[in-house]
C-alpha cells in the first residue's frame, strides 16, 4: 500500500515486538477482514499507512503509540462474517471489544486506548478522535479498508 525503507520497517517491527508475537495477535491471521485480506494483514496495512502519513507529512504524532494503537485497533478476535447473529452490530461494538481484549493483555497508554476506541468515528459518533494519533488511524483505517475492499476481492 505504501513503500517504506528497510530501516523504517525495522523501526515498526521494534515497536511491535512485544505485541505481534503473542498467540492472540497471531490469531488475527485466521480472521477475514475484507475480501481475501486477513485482519492481521489489514492492521499491518493500517500500521504502515499511519507510519507513512505521520513521517512524510510531519504530523508530529508519537510514533510508538501510533504504531501500537494501529496494530491493536481491530483486536476484537473473531470473524465478523460469521453469520450467527452475535456480530450484528459489529461496526458499532468492535472498538470496545478490541479495547477490552487489548487491555487484558497489554498496558496501553491513553493515546493507544483512544486510537482503538475512536477509530470507527463517525459511525460511533460520540467517540470523536481526541488526539492526532487517533485522527491519523481513523483516516488510515478508512483508506486501507477501501483499498482492500476494492482491489483484494476473493
Ligand atoms: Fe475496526
Ligand atoms: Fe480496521
Amino acid at each position: 500500500m505504501v513503500t517504506l525503507t528497510p530501516a523504517e520497517l525495522e523501526e515498526i517491527h521494534a515497536h511491535l515486538h512485544n505485541y505481534m508475537h503473542t498467540e492472540e495477535a497471531q490469531s488475527m491471521k485466521g480472521f477475514c477482514q475484507h475480501g481475501a485480506v486477513s485482519t492481521y494483514d489489514h492492521v499491518m496495512n493500517v500500521v504502515r499507512l499511519s507510519y507513512y502519513l505521520n513521517k512524510r507529512f510531519r504530523l508530529g504524532a508519537d510514533m510508538r503509540s501510533l504504531v501500537v494503537g494501529s496494530f491493536l485497533h481491530d483486536f476484537y478476535l473473531y470473524d465478523w462474517h460469521d453469520n450467527d447473529g452475535t456480530h450484528r452490530l459489529h461496526g458499532f461494538t468492535h472498538p470496545q471489544r478490541a479495547l477490552s481484549n487489548a487491555s487484558r493483555l497489554f498496558a496501553l497508554n491513553e493515546k493507544e486506548q483512544a486510537i482503538i476506541r475512536q477509530h470507527m468515528w463517525p459511525l460511533t459518533f460520540r467517540a470523536i478522535p481526541s488526539c492526532r494519533e487517533s485522527m491519523i488511524v481513523c483516516l488510515s483505517d478508512k483508506i486501507s479498508s477501501a483499498i482492500e475492499t476494492l482491489f483484494h476481492r476473493k
